[in-house]
């Protein structure tokens, strides 16, 4: 399969949301990743529903929702109606994982599950194949515009030979401080999909940047 890149709208201009979402339409990009934070399981707070209605009405490809939010039961059919295709969980943030993961697919969506940098891959043993999705962050969730943590190559290699050894169909994803340093090494690794914001929305060319990430 050929790797995927999805442009993280939090680095997007937010006066100019319409605009940036037409970029990535017209662009190589494939999905749209898009970071919900609550100000409690990570240091900050993004947007809510009604921007991701708003983004919604213009994106003409999957939208895949990352949660960095605490308890994210409480919301999972609100996400959908607004128009979530994949919707990401924290393992840190959930309690009843397994109960969480059964709930987003009840509702017609793919499931993920995110982990932070310091959670082990191991932790997915039980629960891999209810997995669609597995977002490794490579920097701490919260922030935009961090550096990679280098750890990450490791931590895919694990998760690959998990999930070949379990038969599960699971994608791997890659989020926080990619660019067109790491992505060729993070592919080699396992890696599926790439979310790029920074590098993406901060270049002089974000629809160059972007096909130069496809062509990686
Ligand atoms: C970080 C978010 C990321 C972020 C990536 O908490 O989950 O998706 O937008 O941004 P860059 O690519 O700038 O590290
Ligand atoms: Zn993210």
């Amino acid at each position: 399969m050929q790797h995927l890149i999805a442009p993280s709208v939090l680095a997007a201009d937010f006066a100019n949301l319409q605009r940036d979402v037409e970029m990535i339409n017209n662009s190589e990009a494939d999905w749209f990743h898009i970071d919900v934070m609550d100000g409690l399981f990570v240091p900050n707070i993004s947007f809510g529903m009604p921007v991701i209605k708003a983004i919604k009405k213009h994106a003409a490809k999957t939208m895949d929702v990352h949660l960095m939010i605490m308890d994210p039961d409480r919301y999972i059919s609100d996400f959908k109606n607004v128009g979530a295709d994949i919707l990401t969980v924290h393992y840190e943030a959930c309690t009843h994982l397994h109960r969480t993961l059964q709930a987003i697919k009840a509702e017609g969506m793919q499931a993920g599950v995110a982990l932070n940098p310091h959670t082990p891959i191991a932790v997915l043993e039980d629960v891999i194949r209810d997995i669609d999705l597995v977002c490794l962050m490579s920097v701490n969730p919260g922030f935009g515009g961090q550096s990679f943590i280098e750890n990450t190559y490791k931590k895919i290699i694990q998760l690959k030979d998990l999930i070949e050894k379990s038969g599960a169909p699971t994608k791997i994803e890659i989020d926080g401080g990619v660019n067109d340093q790491n992505a060729g090494k993070l592919l080699a690794a396992g890696a599926d999909v790439l979310v790029a914001g920074s590098f993406v929305f901060k270049s002089e060319n974000p629809t160059e940047t972007i096909a130069k990430l496809k062509r990686v």
